[in-house]
């Protein structure tokens, strides 16, 4: 892999200031942001005023634990555009994710948003390694989804030349980066497995081809990924974090010389680790849930936004601002058997750590007498497709469920090819449990 470590004199001056600079800058956007929301969005006013808080209170950072949190239910609750803060005129985008159940969460952006985003963006991607001049294949789905039109405008921010493939049609996704040679991939890491499928199905080596960087986000993934799939295209694998309600993709993005957790864009993104249960503000190097509030943002302000991801905050390396541990999962995908909490990614881990067994699963959560049991589908790689090599990775692969989770589970390896294909984010978890 080629040394990508970006010239000092390439970064934004605020990458690499003194964390007393950093400071005094959130400090002083953060008390706009606070009289942004308060005078122009009315369920701010309504939540301060019944907090007893007013944005003058802030006096110091430590003073934005006195402010309410926002959830994602309050965007749903002013569906469509109740939280924004400008006149209807001054939007100039829209995006939208689809909940699981009724109505999508709406978030608007005026221009200047739009630059921001496409700052901070071009900002990871420099974090990533890229230049003006690279080629980059946005594999992300463009539409009301943030990754596609987020990773597309910062592409072209940085300087770069966008290919704006978008996701799906995985044979063609594999011709254009043979033909067009693009350095870089944008894309879900568990599609990139789909890609690297589709290169061995077109008779293409993964190592020959042109990709130097692949950006990864958008859903949990491990360390054992990045392994694995730098090792299949010998290239550097880096992880993009991201939430539409406080941008889209680039609030977060690993610096590729160091690989050691996701710097957080805190010039516009101002992170707080709660106690998911109290609420409490944890010190850093706690783990806990991750909890933004945008400093700058104008169509839509959002103010200690609770993100049910969860992970750590730790100092600066590479850059002089914090870092973010790799997301360990959403406090929503967290299962619990026999009273031990576990996470897709833990078993993730295991999967990539078995040998004979190709990088793709998904968990079945089912009743079994009174208790919920787990499930994991995975499959053989063709070379470990009998049935002597299934039955040991599947053993192999519970013991190791049992050593590091702590959970007994039973183990499906199905044929090559057997376990769903991601299009996009992965769903890894079925929930197949009795409701009663
Ligand atoms: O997924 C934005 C994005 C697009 C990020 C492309 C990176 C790349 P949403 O659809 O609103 O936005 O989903 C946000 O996805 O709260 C996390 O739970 C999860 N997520 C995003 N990036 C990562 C990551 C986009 N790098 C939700 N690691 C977030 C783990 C991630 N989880």
């Amino acid at each position: 892999m080629k040394d990508l470590s970006p010239n000092r004199a390439e970064l934004d001056p605020i990458e690499i200031a003194s964390r007393d600079e950093i400071a005094a800058l959130q400090l002083d956007r953060m008390k706009w942001s606070l009289r942004h929301a308060y005078d122009n969005v009315p369920m701010y006013r309504a939540r301060f005023d019944a907090a007893g808080v007013h944005p003058d209170d802030l006096r110091d950072l430590k003073d934005l634990a006195k402010f309410p949190f926002t959830h994602k239910s309050d965007l749903r609750d002013h569906y469509p555009f109740g939280m924004s803060a400008v006149p209807r005129d001054r939007l100039v985008r829209v995006h939208a994710s689809s909940g699981t159940t009724g109505k999508p969460t709406v978030v608007v952006y005026t221009r200047h948003d739009i630059e921001v985003w496409a700052d901070t963006l071009a900002r990871s991607l420099r974090a990533s390694g890229l230049r003006a001049g690279d080629m980059i294949h946005n594999a992300y789905g463009y539409g009301l989804f943030t990754g596609g039109l987020g990773a597309h405008y910062g592409i072209e921010k940085l300087g770069a030349t966008v290919i704006p493939m978008g996701g799906g049609q995985t044979e063609k996704q594999v011709s254009l980066i043979h033909d067009f040679r693009p350095t870089a991939i944008m894309v879900t890491p568990s599609y990139m497995l789909n890609i690297l499928e589709g290169f061995h199905k077109a008779g293409l080596d993964p190592r020959q081809s042109s990709l130097q960087v692949g950006v990864f986000g958008a859903e949990p993934w491990t360390n054992a990924m990045r392994q694995e799939v730098e090792e299949a295209f010998d290239m550097h694998a880096v992880d993009i974090y991201g939430l539409s309600e406080v941008m889209g993709p680039g609030v977060a993005n690993e610096c590729v010389e160091t690989k050691d957790g996701l710097h957080v864009w805190e010039d516009h993104y101002y992170p707080e680790i709660i106690d998911p249960q109290t609420g409490e503000v944890l010190k850093d190097g706690a783990e806990g849930e991750l909890v933004f509030t945008t400093l700058t943002k104008e169509g839509m302000p959002m103010i200690r936004y609770r993100t049910r991801d969860l992970t750590r905050l730790l100092p600066g390396t590479a850059r002089s601002m914090r870092r973010i541990e790799k997301i360990t999962g959403r406090s929503d995908d967290m299962m619990i058997l026999r009273g031990v909490n576990v996470f897709p990614t833990q078993i993730e881990e295991q999967v990539m750590a078995t040998g004979g067994l190709g990088p793709y699963f998904q968990i079945e959560l089912y009743t079994s007498g009174r208790l919920d049991a787990m499930r994991v589908f995975v499959e053989a790689t063709p070379a470990a497709a009998d049935e002597l090599s299934r039955t040991a990775a599947a053993r192999v692969l519970t013991k190791h469920v049992r050593d590091m989770v702590g959970v007994s589970i039973e183990v499906v390896v199905g044929d090559p090819g057997s376990v769903a294909r991601s299009q996009g984010k992965a769903v890894r978890v079925i929930d197949n449990r009795k409701k009663d």
